[in-house]
Parts: structure tokens; sequence; C-alpha cells
């Protein structure tokens, strides 16, 4: 009945989706005048695209009236807000890109000059070698000219971060990632897995915490999103492994936990870790996980609701989500989630001087979502207070499906497999194994082990061998298990069944 049930759902949201994709196509020439409206308490706020036709715009900062952003695979290009239009700044060369590494993100210099300061971060390889580096170059309002390499520090196929971030007193933070090397993050000599800062030059600042150090804090994964409100403090978004997605308030010489600890400490194993050594707790965690991106700090008057609060948007769960802050800046006070699915997986997110919003689609990148690509993605998009009461608008949505999922194979399949081995079970080439045909799979005995323990040592699968590890899944209840492995199987492997009475046994001898 319940499977009966979801067909229906599903129908019906593949032709809501194909039937909005059929007239956009249609309206494309004037997809920069077709609007949404999304209403929230007291305003309502006009979405538009501002450029479209982009490929995965991975970074944003604001300079001049103009928007200059990154796309992935090596360009930097400016939005003019006065006109509108669309210029390329800078194309590299030597970027190395390959699902998520790439040309990453953009920050601009504080200043009243004319030409100021463009930082840029991006992989690229060193002989075989690959490395994340930080080059700074001049804006001139037309190019950008006089690159100057600032630092390296190791790249990987996946977990290379990152963001930056420049403060009201021109210091720069580079939040690098973990590389998906376990050793980095809880290693203070080394530069990934960090947040890093720095002087305009790449120089120590004589007020760092570790004397000759650029390390400013540690324990990271892989860092997505990262903003500073108006007092300084400084808030990442960053990615949880299976579970625990994080944001987090960054202090000097705090350690985040990774990889000891993974979001909030509530297991027996990371209580023993934090009482040995100090680790802070993320402020806000999220089970199942969002895949959190690009944040940004709003205190505008120009949309009250959304005063003192940090803007995140998600690539998973394609949304927004407004995370009001206390007053003394060190909690999340309530969280909004607006978008879910509207747009597709979204990147960046930039508050304006003006109190506009600016967002961007990922759905060119290397997952994109059901529905998605759409004939006119990636997009940049705006979002502005809108005085007028209008007919037709987006509301809030609610979220928190959860309670609904625990003996629901497809959802859980969904919530938790999904995002890395695909709806159809058919994995990412060279990054996440198929399940269709696995050996694995048909062996439920194995399976059920894999899903308890994680990967416990490296080996080929069909000849090729993952960079990444895949997390344990024991937090989950016997029956969501049991649930995630008979869909599987029935799904992709033999069809055999498994019980909650061989599940528990096995997490017994586990
Ligand atoms: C964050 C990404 C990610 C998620 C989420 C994830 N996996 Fe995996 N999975 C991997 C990677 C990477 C490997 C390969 C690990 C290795 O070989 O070291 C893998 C391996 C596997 C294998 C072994 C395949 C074989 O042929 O040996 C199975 C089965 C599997 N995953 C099932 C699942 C199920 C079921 C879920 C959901 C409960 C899940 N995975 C969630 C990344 C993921």
């Amino acid at each position: 009945m319940r499977t009966y049930l979801i067909l229906v759902f599903s129908l019906l949201v593949s032709c809501t989706v194909l039937f909005s994709c059929q007239s956009l196509t249609d309206k494309q020439q004037s997809i920069q005048d077709s609007v949404d409206y999304l209403k929230l308490e007291h305003s309502y706020i006009e979405v538009r695209t501002m450029a479209h036709g982009l490929k995965v715009p991975w970074g944003m900062d604001y300079v001049n009236n103009r928007v200059l952003f990154t796309e992935i695979e090596g360009n930097v290009k400016e939005l003019d807000l006065e006109t509108g239009k669309v210029k390329t700044l800078l194309q590299l060369h030597d970027v190395f890109t390959r699902t998520t590494p790439g040309l990453l993100d953009i920050a601009i210099e504080k200043t009243e000059k004319k030409n100021p300061f463009v930082f840029i971060n991006y992989t690229k390889k060193v002989d075989s070698a690959i490395v994340s580096s930080l080059v700074r170059y001049q804006y001139t309002g037309d190019t950008l000219i006089n690159p100057k390499e600032l630092l390296t520090v190791r790249g990987a196929n996946g977990h290379n971060g990152s963001r930056l971030l420049i403060d009201k007193n021109n210091i720069l933070y580079w939040a690098t990632g973990d590389v998906a090397n376990n050793k980095m993050a809880q290693d203070s000599t080394t530069l990934n897995g960090k947040v890093l800062r720095m002087t305009l030059d790449g120089s120590i600042p004589k007020d760092n915490p570790i004397p000759n150090s650029l390390v400013y804090a540690w324990g990271f994964r892989n860092i997505q999103g990262m903003a500073m409100d108006r007092l300084g403090n400084l808030f990442t978004a960053e990615h949880g492994d299976a579970i625990e997605d994080e944001i987090n308030w960054v202090r000097p010489l705090h350690n985040y936990g990774w990889p000891l600890i993974e979001g909030v400490h509530d297991t027996e194993q990371e209580f023993a870790v934090a009482r040995k050594t100090i680790m802070t707790e993320p402020m806000r965690a999220w089970t199942p996980v969002i895949a959190p991106a690009g944040l940004a700090y709003y205190n505008h008057s120009a949309i009250p609701e959304w005063q003192n609060a940090l803007l995140l948007v998600t690539l998973k769960s394609q949304s927004l989500r407004v995370l009001t802050l206390n007053s003394d800046q060190h909690d999340v006070k309530q969280e909004h989630v607006f978008f879910t699915g509207r747009y597709g997986r979204l990147r960046a997110v930039l508050a304006l001087p003006n109190g506009d919003v600016f967002l961007s689609t990922s759905n060119r990148d290397w997952n994109p979502q059901p529905g998605f690509p759409k004939e006119y993605d990636d997009r940049i998009i705006r979002l502005r207070i809108h005085k007028k009461k209008v007919g037709t608008y987006l509301q809030e949505d609610t979220v928190g499906a959860n309670h609904m999922m625990r003996n629901n194979g497809v959802l859980l399949y969904q919530n938790y497999c999904a995002s890395c081995h695909k709806p159809d079970g058919k994995g990412v080439d060279r990054t996440f194994p198929s399940l269709v045909n696995s050996s694995t799979v048909k062996n439920m005995k194995q399976f059920s082990m894999l899903l308890l323990r994680g990967t416990t040592l490296k080996k080929e699968i069909n000849g090729v061998r993952y960079e990444q590890d895949m997390a344990s899944f024991s937090f989950l209840k016997d029956e969501e298990l049991v649930s995630i492995l008979n869909y599987v199987s029935k799904q992709f492997g033999n069809k055999k069944v498994t019980t909650v009475e061989e599940l528990k046994n096995l997490r017994k001898k586990n």
C-alpha cells in the first residue's frame, strides 16, 4: 500500500517537473523576465534570474555594482548589475577539474582603491600531484592582471574545501579540505583540514594564535561555506560523512574534532575522546545530511525577517536555509527552509550591501539531482524585497519527513545512500561503486557487515580502487538498516532478504 502511494506521489512529482520543464523551454528567451515570489511572515521577496547558461558558478563576491564569480572549469566572470551583462575576465588553462576539484572560491579586497586585489583558489597538477593553489590578481575593472601565487596546499580528487573570506581589516581566511586523508585535520602542523589566516600577501599576521603558523583552527573535514557576522564572529558550514553536516562558530586554536568526533558529541567513543582533548561542538548539525554549501551573513533591514541570520544554501537538499542567530551570536535560534527542489542544487550565496541576496545553482556539476539540469542552468538568482502584494507565491517549506521513514526502504535509500550511489544504484564512475549486480550486495552477511562497520580495508571493486572510504551506518536502527538492505537487494541484487533478528546477531558480534 505504502509503495503504491509513493509510486503515485513520484508520478505526480515527475509530471509537475516535466510540465514546468516544458513551459520554461517555451519561455527560455525570457527566463530573465520570469520571476517567482516568496512570501515571508511580513514581506514578499522577488526571485529573478540575473544570469544563465553558466557552468557551476562556485564562488561569488561583490565590488562596485558588479558580482565577480568563478566557474568550476576555470573562468572568472563578471556580472554587471547595471547592464545585466556577463563578461569573462579570466580563463585559466591549468585547472585540474573532475567531480569536485576545480576553480572554487573568489574573494575581493575591501578597499576604496580602484584596483582591488582578487583572490581565487583552484586545484591543479604539479607533476603528478594534485595541489590546491591560492592566487592573487589585481582587478582593473576590465580584466585580472599580475597573478601571484600566495600558497599551495595538498589537493586531492575530493575534499579540497574550500572557501575564502576577507574581513573588514583585510585579513584573508582560507578553509582547506582534509583531502580525504584521516591524518590531516588533527595535525596542527599541516595546512589541510584547517581554517588558515593570513595577510593579503599571504604572510602570517603577527596576531595569529600559533606564532609563525597560518593555522587558525583545525579538525575540519570539508568546509563548503564561510561567513562573518557584524561583530567579527567567523562561521563555517561543512560536509559530514554519512551523518552530521555542521555549522561551526570558529574560534582561534579550537579543534572541531574531525575525524575523531563527528558532529555533536553523542556516543561513548566521542565522549571518551572529548574527555582527553578539548573539542568544540558544532552550533547546529544535520542528520540525515543536507550537503551544505555557501554561507553568508545577513543583517540588512531590507528583509527584516532575515536580520542577524546566516543564509545557508545546500546541494543535496536543494534549499536555502535561514538560520537566525540568538543575541549572543553563538546559537541558531530558528531555522527556516525555502525553495526545496525548486532551483536544484544551490552552491553559493552572497549578501549585497543594498540588502539583495544572490544565489548560484550547481545543476551542471558531477551530481545533478533528478529533473536537473534544466536548459538554462546554471543560473545566478537575485532575491530582492518586493513591496507590493502578489497573487501567487512560494512559501516556507515544511521539512522533516523523518517520522515516516523508519520502515520505508525507498525513502531511507534516498536519504542515506542515493547521494553517492545514485537513485538508480549505478553510482558515479570511479568515485562511487555501482550497487547493481555488486557481489557485496549479493552476499547479505557481507553487505550487512559493510553497513555496520563501513569500509575496513581497501580492495578493488571490479578493477577500481576507490579513494574515499564508506562510513559506517551503525547509527541507524535495526529496522532502518534492514529496510535499506532489503530494498537494495531487491532493486539491485539477487533479491535475498534479511531480518531484524539476523541483523541484531551481527551487531552483537561486531
Ligand atoms: C558519501 C558517499 C557514500 C554514501 C552516502 C554511501 N556510500 Fe556506499 N560506498 C561509497 C564508497 C566510496 C564505496 C567504496 C568504498 C571502498 O571501496 O573503500 C562504497 C561501497 C559500497 C558498497 C560495496 C560495493 C561493492 O561492490 O563491494 C555497497 C554495497 C554500498 N556502498 C552500499 C551503500 C548503501 C546501502 C548506502 C546507504 C545506507 C551507502 N552505500 C551510502 C560511498 C558511499
